[in-house]
């Protein structure tokens, strides 16, 4: 007689029951779960090694940054650097990226001017030349009105943000407040390459 035919001592209405305990595997496989619930749980909510999701997307996004702005390197706000970063379309996404969510609110989405003046015409109150822009930029203007950025952003996202507004120039979109300042003089021409 095998182990599984060990009939039980009960029977009701002619009906008997063989006893068949579960396997060992089963039972080793189950106590596993338990064994690997407990890890889990003191792992993930006591363990200063546990980290969330929400963490775990904020250091890869440091670390693309510090990656992408290791390729960039420290930028100087001159001339050259200032009309030339954001003509390299890595750059660029990452000035209208630093655009929308610090400048576009009074600018407009496109710099066409709202609270803030048109920046995509010749005229400007603050700016000669380019780095002017920067200028503006890192200590504001206007008491405030134009908030100073330097607490704010670092220098290249401040210069890669000057720049993109540098080139919003000459566009002329038409916006809703009108021409302000005095038109100034073209950006100097600088040879387009790596900053
Ligand atoms: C709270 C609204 C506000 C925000 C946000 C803002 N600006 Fe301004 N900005 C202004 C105002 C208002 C002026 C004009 C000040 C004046 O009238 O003298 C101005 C002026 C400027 C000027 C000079 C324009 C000229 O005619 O000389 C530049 C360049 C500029 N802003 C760029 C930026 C950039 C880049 C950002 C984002 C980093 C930004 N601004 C964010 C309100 C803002």
């Amino acid at each position: 007689m095998s182990r599984e035919d060990r009939l039980m001592e009960h029977e009701y209405d002619g009906i008997r029951e063989y006893d068949n305990p579960t396997p060992g595997w089963w039972h080793a496989i189950f106590i596993g779960t338990v064994l690997f619930s407990i890890v889990y749980f003191v792992f993930w909510h006591f363990s200063p090694m546990a980290y969330s999701v929400h963490e775990a997307h904020e250091a890869a996004v440091t670390r693309e940054f510090r990656r992408l702005f290791a390729d960039l390197g420290e930028l100087a706000p001159d001339e050259r650097t200032l009309l030339t970063v954001t003509a390299d379309e890595r750059w660029r996404a990452v000035a209208a990226g630093v655009f929308t969510a610090n400048c576009a609110q009074c600018h407009g989405q496109r710099g066409e001017g709202l609270v803030g003046p048109n920046l995509t015409d010749d005229a400007y109150k603050w700016v000669k030349r380019v780095e002017d822009v920067y200028a503006v930029v890192a200590d504001g203007a206007a008491a405030g009105a134009m908030p100073a950025w330097n607490r704010r952003l670092s220098t290249n996202e401040m210069i890669l943000v000057a720049s993109y507004v540098a080139r919003m120039r000459g566009q002329s979109l038409s916006g809703p407040r009108g021409a302000e300042g005095d038109a100034i003089p073209p950006w100097p021409s600088v040879e387009a390459g790596t900053p």
